[in-house]
């Protein structure tokens, strides 16, 4: 929990309850968690569970690591310690997100075992879930879809994760995506395989 700089705050407590929006909405809230590399396929996994789960009637949002870095994370690099406040900021969002009754997906390398351990923290046992997009470097490079992986070797980019910057893989995710070898399909499938098996959407649908 973060300690307010402010003094003379108090809560105020919503009328409408995560329960009653978790049951208006037919299925429950929790946090996606995708994490890996650069290029290891977390946003294309991400957006494509995303829009089963749409197309199954549940309410759903991406947040995607390069799309906040324009908005409310616009003001952060890619220094140590503003990947540690990327990932707060993040985590308390999904945080208000699954107070909404949100299923919320986030698709950040988010690098440091420590800082994907605070946001599992700061929400209710159940509410994280982690997926690791398992991802080879070598493969990752090799794709370079964004040409970024060419520029941090010539030295354009510096501090670029898995290059020149650290990125520690998780212990014990929930989920493993070895998106070096599956497609995104059989990707996605496991996705909302392991969602039903947890209770958070039905059988069928939400
Ligand atoms: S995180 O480390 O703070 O979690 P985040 O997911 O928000 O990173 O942003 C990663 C994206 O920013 C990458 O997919 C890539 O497109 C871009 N990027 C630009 N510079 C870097 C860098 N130095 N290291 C990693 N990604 C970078």
């Amino acid at each position: 929990m973060n300690t307010p700089v402010s003094n003379n705050i108090h809560k105020h407590k919503s009328l409408v309850s995560r329960d009653d929006r978790e049951h208006l909405n037919g299925h429950k809230s929790v946090v996606l968690w995708f994490t890996g590399l650069s290029g290891a396929g977390k946003s294309s996994v991400a957006h494509l569970v995303e829009k089963s789960l749409h197309d199954l009637g549940c309410r759903t949002f991406v947040f995607d690591g390069d799309n906040v870095r324009y908005g409310l994370c616009a003001d952060l690099g890619f220094s140590a310690g503003d990947r540690v406040e990327n990932i707060r900021r993040t985590g308390e969002m999904a945080k208000l997100f699954i107070e909404g009754g949100v299923i919320a997906l986030t698709a950040f390398i988010s690098p440091y075992r420590a800082d994907r351990e605070r946001v599992r923290q700061l929400l209710a046992p159940g509410d994280f879930i982690e997926i690791y997009c398992d991802c080879p470097v070598e493969v990752c490079e090799q794709r370079d879809v964004k040409g970024l992986y060419a520029k941090a070797r010539s030295g354009l980019i510096k501090d670029f994760t898995g290059i020149s910057a650290p990125y520690e893989p998780p212990v014990a995710p929930e989920l493993v995506l070895d998106t070096a070898t599956l497609s995104l399909e059989d990707s996605v499938t496991k996705v909302v395989e392991l969602l039903r098996a947890r209770g958070i959407i039905g059988q069928s649908g939400p």
